[in-house]
């Protein structure tokens, strides 16, 4: 289905029509096609927690845009990661996937994260942009930073929550920060979860840009996106290969990953995360959600 619409998309390009949309099998994504270019919108309710129906649904789209034997079209040369909730981005993982006791649905669920974040940094033949306009924490935040280009909107708030409830960013964003803003800065955000608003992550690094309204964000956005996708394909995947390698070894992220599962079984992490849950009435919109990482402290 998805290959017929970037067919369809393809055959709209060369009579200059466009946009076809269609969802996600879980409904958690809706796509945007355009000529070489698919928008893909969260819309993961109540707040586009990061839980197995939006993995999934990520980890399918990513693996149906991989350049193969059987999909004569191209895949597309730009694909744009956006929310539809204009306070969340992805707050962070679905906390109850992270209490014991483990289970074969929460290791499946850990290992589909994980496959997503690969993909980010693996595929060379799409470039990725992240458009960011409310709260990106944990492993929302770490999805964006392995996103090739991200832009940020006045809503936008970056910070990693996971030492406040015992865990680490274990998803890769941390091997992906340092070289953005410094080690020193990477660890000071990592340890203390304090956030950063659009405009200084853009001053840091952290994002590529910073536009003052949401309208003027996705513009932007959409200019970046139309400018590259009218550039050869070969000439952007070099571009994207030519870069010095910005990740380790593929072992790392593994170690990194048992290391925060060994953490999530351990009774203070899941103190915390119970705590969580209850301040946040089960990960629901609310002054604790939306406070975070202000509101964190509530937890010791
Ligand atoms: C990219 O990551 C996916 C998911 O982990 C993996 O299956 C695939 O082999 C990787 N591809 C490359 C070229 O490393
Ligand atoms: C889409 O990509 C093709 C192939 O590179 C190119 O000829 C065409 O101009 C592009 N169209 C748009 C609208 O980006
Ligand atoms: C939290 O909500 C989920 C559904 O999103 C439900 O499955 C779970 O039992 C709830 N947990 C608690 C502790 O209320």
């Amino acid at each position: 289905m998805m290959k017929h619409l970037f067919s369809l998309a393809a055959s709209l390009g060369a009579i200059g029509a466009s946009i076809v949309s269609q969802k996600s099998a879980r409904g958690t994504l809706t796509f945007t096609y355009s000529p070489n270019i698919t928008r893909v919108t969260i819309s993961n309710p109540p707040i586009n927690v990061f839980d197995a129906n939006l993995a999934s649904d990520l980890l399918e789209f990513l693996l149906s845009i991989q350049p193969s034997n059987t999909m004569p079209l191209s895949p597309p040369k730009v694909v744009i990661l956006a929310s539809a909730d204009a306070d969340f981005f992805i707050p962070h993982i679905d906390l109850l996937s992270i209490l014991p006791p483990q289970t074969a649905a929460k290791t499946a669920f850990l290992d589909s994260c994980t496959q997503v974040t690969a993909l980010l940094r693996n595929t060379t033949t799409t470039v990725f942009i992240t458009e960011i306009d409310g709260r990106a924490s944990g492993i929302g935040d770490e999805i964006l930073l392995q996103t090739d280009l991200r832009f940020a909107g006045p809503g936008a708030r970056l910070s990693q929550l996971e030492t406040a409830v015992g865990v680490f960013p274990g998803g890769g964003g941390m091997k992906a920060l340092p070289s953005q803003i410094s080690r020193a800065r990477a660890l000071q955000y990592a340890l203390t979860n304090e956030a950063v608003g659009g405009a200084k992550a853009a001053d840091l690094g952290w994002v590529n840009g910073y536009f003052d309204s949401k309208e003027t964000l996705r513009m932007g956005v959409d200019e970046v996106a139309r400018k590259i996708a009218l550039r050869p394909a070969g000439a952007l995947e070099g571009a994207k290969r030519a870069l010095p390698r910005l990740y380790p070894h593929e072992a790392e992220y593994e170690d990194d990953l048992k290391k925060f599962s060994d953490l999530a079984g351990s009774e203070e992490t899941a103190a915390l995360v119970k705590g969580y849950i209850e301040l946040s009435e089960n990960q629901t919109r609310g002054w604790f959600e939306l406070g975070v990482p202000e509101s964190l402290e509530e937890l010791f």
